[in-house]
């Protein structure tokens, strides 16, 4: 298949019948553009599980509150298809606002609870509900076999994955491990609005998860003192303002106290910058 780039809901309706009758499995990666290699070891994992790759390259307004970057989130189709086109993908699709919202638009996907509530959902009100809806339009739309996540975004992937179970979506949900820089900051759209010096304080998100996963290696399960040794990580360094460090439980993401209890992770949120960060790592049972 020619790799194509479609645009508009009767586009992706008419390439997915013809998929079907073609008997091919299909593959979708949600995406919002602006791709990295993060995005596009998303595809290469797809294209090793499926017949056929659609990578959809949406803004969601919807998942982006009143004082956020959805204005000046980067936007590059032209290099986005190149890039998809060399990865191997089939599809790159798009979808206007007025087609996935139009007028009188008032159906939203929530997942409650603490899963949502915590962490990102908390410093971003109606954040993952944008997610939650816009993915299961998506879904609904590609009718995909699977769908492939990052890892970065631990708390999105968590929450969907929890979404598609509960509704019963006919979806495989793959969840791909992070891809970083060869300093260990995780790859993001965002970290474009770093300027140089935040560039290089932004190193410290991983440097803090990795001195906490290698403390709780050696034996030290003291919660208060884990988070201080990813705290620690910028000292010195007034660009990185967090917003929250926590250790907690792998399954449903709350924070743990006390003593640290395996399977966890440790995630993280910091500002450098303009840009807010996010990173993670996963500490399976020994
Ligand atoms: O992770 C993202 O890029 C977005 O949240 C997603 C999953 C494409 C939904 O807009």
């Amino acid at each position: 298949m020619r790799f194509q780039v479609l645009e508009g809901i009767p586009a992706i309706r008419r390439i997915r019948a013809e998929l079907r009758r073609a008997g091919a499995t299909v593959a979708l990666v949600p995406t919002m553009g602006a791709l990295h290699d993060g995005h596009l070891s998303l595809v290469h994992r797809a294209r090793a599980e499926a017949d056929r790759v659609l990578v959809s390259v949406y803004v969601n307004p919807l998942q982006f509150g009143p004082d956020e970057d959805l204005e000046q989130y980067p936007r590059d189709l032209d290099r986005d298809a190149d890039l998809l086109e060399t990865a191997g993908a089939d599809v790159l699709w798009t979808v206007s606002d007025a087609e996935m919202y139009p007028t009188g638009y008032a159906t939203h996907v929530t997942v409650h609870g603490s899963l949502a509530d915590g962490l990102c959902g908390a410093r971003r009100p109606g954040h993952f509900q944008g997610v939650t809806t816009v993915v299961t339009k998506l879904f609904n739309l590609v009718q995909p076999d699977l769908a492939v996540f990052g890892q970065k975004d631990l708390q999105q992937a968590t929450i969907l994955c929890h979404m598609v179970e509960d509704l019963n979506l006919p979806v495989r949900m793959i969840v791909a491990p992070t891809v970083r820089e060869p300093d260990g900051l995780a790859l993001s759209s965002r970290n474009a609005y770093l300027q140089p010096p935040e560039r290089e304080a932004a190193t410290a998100l991983y440097r803090g998860l990795c001195a906490a996963r290698d403390r709780l290696a050696s034996g030290e399960r003291d919660v208060e003192e884990l988070r201080g040794t990813v705290r620690a990580a910028s000292a010195g360094s007034p660009l990185v303002d967090w917003e929250y460090i926590e250790l907690v439980h792998r399954a449903d993401l709350t924070p743990q106290s006390g003593r640290a209890r395996l399977p966890l992770a440790i995630v993280v949120a910091a500002r450098v910058g303009n840009a807010r960060l996010i990173d993670n790592i996963v500490v399976p049972e020994p």
